[in-house]
């Protein structure tokens, strides 16, 4: 038996045990002692005390060694690394000053627009998605997993449905028909929810073998800057999540990203949770990606001066060169110190000139499948340590290291070529984080809601900016204040990805026709098309058709449509029936007589009122 270079009589109790100890774990317990960790095993019980919970103590270290890349000596060690770097305090950006990064505005419709819709679209066959889906979600405060919260409350839709329907869409418009891979990351919190919600749905129509799920571990929690590793009682590990940058560590070690990469997958979009409108920008990113020749293209708004959005920017100097996501907190110093004594401020536009990250990455396979051979997909990890006082040397509690997945670029070298694409906010971020409370409170201090109200929003008005680009006349509506929270009472539209992923897609099937008030039209199906449709509000019209169904809808429709209700406080208290997901947007709606013409044989159908 030995215990490293330490003295054995240090260790009384495990010593006692340690023929009861399998000998991986002694393995693993002499490489924990000769790393630092000693003091996880000094009070250790003598044999036939809390012997199960030892074991599952255990266990628990052989996890967490197993899966990290270099186990947890090399956790250990990064940790310290990175510890020092931040008690020396050091600048990440030292040296470096910010320019713009190479971008294209697409922001507005218009052929160069439609050019690269069109690029992306011949590519819809060579793209994979991946979901990161193993947040909390902590300041929605919603019980359930995110991605079972309806984006839109019409017809409850939700996130994960939503998301399907693309892929689906997708494959259904690309010439070989092959299945969108969908990579989903959960963890340990959201992953038996995801799951169930994809089996009680047959996988809302995908194929089970295209949807590929990786979960996410936590990380043990660092105690002390010689990254001892902290306990939350004597025989329990204390873990912590590692943020969403360990999908490259995931896509890595389940061979993912390599095994698509050999099936011809070139692309793979990165989306969150609750962004909605993420696909709007597939087909024209997708485009830009590739006539660019961009290994790394950052979705990305208009950025307001000090938002709490990263912004997105080129560092140069030093013979280097990145165009990176700077945090919203770090943005404000590295201008001051750098370019502008103002720090984050607005140029002549009145936006700040580093556009704002929306997470919403296009990545090129070939170069990640590289990056991720060479570093195992352990990405620019980072430690913030609250420290408790100016000395530095104790934390007010346990810390951990993280990740975060637009990071990657950190590992770049020059051939690599990072873009961005900037669109219309409504048309591409608008994710339902915050809860009614908070959201209210930060609109009112001039930011974004990002609440469920403003999310079920901008889908409408992603679908009024589709329908009047396909030619419709299309009213704006009026923008009313839902318990704080912003919402337009006007055109409720909802055009589903069957329908038109592309704005051509949306011409070639709508001809005229007039929308307003707060009118509704739901289409989903590929071989509708409208013909002067009119719907002044409150009339709705819902058009649904099976693939092979050929509708043809034409004229005025009239009707009491869908009546938008404010939930009482009663509706909206915790032992109401209410479905959640609506009693966190403070409103409903009532079908008051909407015309809704579902066809499920194919043939050719006309619809009129
Ligand atoms: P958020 O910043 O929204 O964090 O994550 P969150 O943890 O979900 O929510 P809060 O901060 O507790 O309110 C952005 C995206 O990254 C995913 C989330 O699911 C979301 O899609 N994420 C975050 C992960 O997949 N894993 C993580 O460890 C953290």
């Amino acid at each position: 038996m030995a215990f490293g270079f330490l003295e054995e009589a240090e260790f009384v109790g495990l010593s006692a045990d340690w023929s009861n100890i399998p000998v991986e774990q002694q393995l693993l317990i002499n490489k924990l002692i000769e790393n630092g960790q000693k003091h996880l095993f000094l009070d250790w019980d003598a044999p036939g005390t809390s012997d199960a919970e030892k074991a599952v103590f255990l266990d628990a270290l052989a996890k967490v060694d197993g899966n990290y890349p270099g186990g947890l000596a090399g956790y250990i060690a990064n940790s310290r690394t990175l510890l020092a770097e931040a008690r020396e305090g050091l600048n990440p950006f030292e040296g470096l000053t910010p320019e713009q990064p190479e971008k294209v505005d697409l922001t507005s419709f218009s052929d160069e627009f439609e050019k690269y819709e069109a690029i992306g679209a011949a590519k819809f066959d060579k793209v994979g998605v991946v979901l990161v889906a193993g947040g909390l979600g902590e300041r929605l405060g919603y019980n359930g997993i995110k991605v079972d919260i309806a984006v839109e409350v019409l017809e409850e839709t939700s996130y994960l449905k939503h998301y399907a329907d693309n892929l689906l869409a997708m494959q259904a418009a690309s010439e070989s028909k092959r299945p969108v891979p969908f990579i989903i990351m959960v963890s340990q919190d959201t992953g038996p929810k995801t799951l169930e919600s994809l089996e009680a749905n047959n996988y809302f129509g995908m194929q089970k073998e295209q949807v590929y799920i990786l979960k996410q571990e936590l990380v043990p929690a660092i105690a002390d800057n010689d990254g001892a590793l902290a306990l939350d009682g004597k025989y329990q590990l204390a873990l912590k999540p590692h943020g969403h940058g360990d999908i490259h560590m995931l896509l890595h070690t389940s061979g993912v990203a390599a095994k698509l990469a050999g099936e011809g997958i070139e692309y793979l979009m990165f989306i969150q949770d609750t962004n909605g409108p993420s696909f709007n920008t597939l087909p024209a990113a997708l485009g830009v990606s590739v006539a660019n020749g961009y290994d790394f293209n950052s979705l990305a708004i208009k950025r307001r001066p000090g938002e709490a959005v990263g912004g997105l920017a080129r560092l140069v100097g030093e013979g280097k060169e990145f165009t990176l996501n700077v945090e919203y907190n770090q943005l404000d110093p590295l201008l001051r110190a750098t370019i502008n004594p103002e720090g984050d401020v607005g140029d002549e536009t009145g936006y700040s000139p580093f556009p704002g990250n929306c997470n919403t990455l296009m990545i090129k396979v070939a170069s990640y499948v590289k990056i991720l051979e060479a570093t195992q997909g352990i990405i620019a990890e980072f430690v913030n340590p609250k420290y408790s006082d100016e000395t530095k040397t104790a934390f007010k509690k346990p810390t951990r290291l993280e990740t975060m997945m637009q990071d990657l670029p950190k590992l770049f070298g020059e051939s690599e070529k990072v873009g961005v694409t900037i669109f219309d906010r409504m048309w591409s971020f608008s994710p339902n984080k915050n809860n009614i409370a908070d959201a209210a409170a930060k609109y009112a201090s001039g930011g974004p809601a990002d609440a469920s109200a403003t999310a079920e929003n901008d889908f409408y008005g992603a679908g009024r900016a589709r329908l009047k680009a396909a030619g419709m006349l299309v009213d704006e509506g009026e923008e009313i204040l839902i318990l704080g929270v912003p919402f337009t009472v006007g055109p409720k539209v909802i055009l589903r990805p069957s329908f038109a992923m592309t704005l051509e897609e949306g011409r070639r099937k709508v001809s005229g026709g007039s929308i307003s008030g707060d009118a509704t039209l739901i289409i989903d199906g590929a071989d509708v098309t409208l013909e002067n449709v009119e719907l002044s509000g409150p009339s709705a019209l819902v058009v649904k058709a099976c693939a092979g169904a050929k509708v043809t809808a034409r004229g005025t429709f009239e009707n009491e449509g869908y009546e938008l209700v404010t939930l009482s406080d009663d509706e909206r208290s915790a032992d109401s029936d209410i479905e959640e997901y609506i009693k966190i947007r403070g409103y409903k709606f009532k079908n008051r007589g909407a015309a809704v013409f579902e066809f499920n044989e194919p043939g050719e159908y006309v619809v009129e009122q």
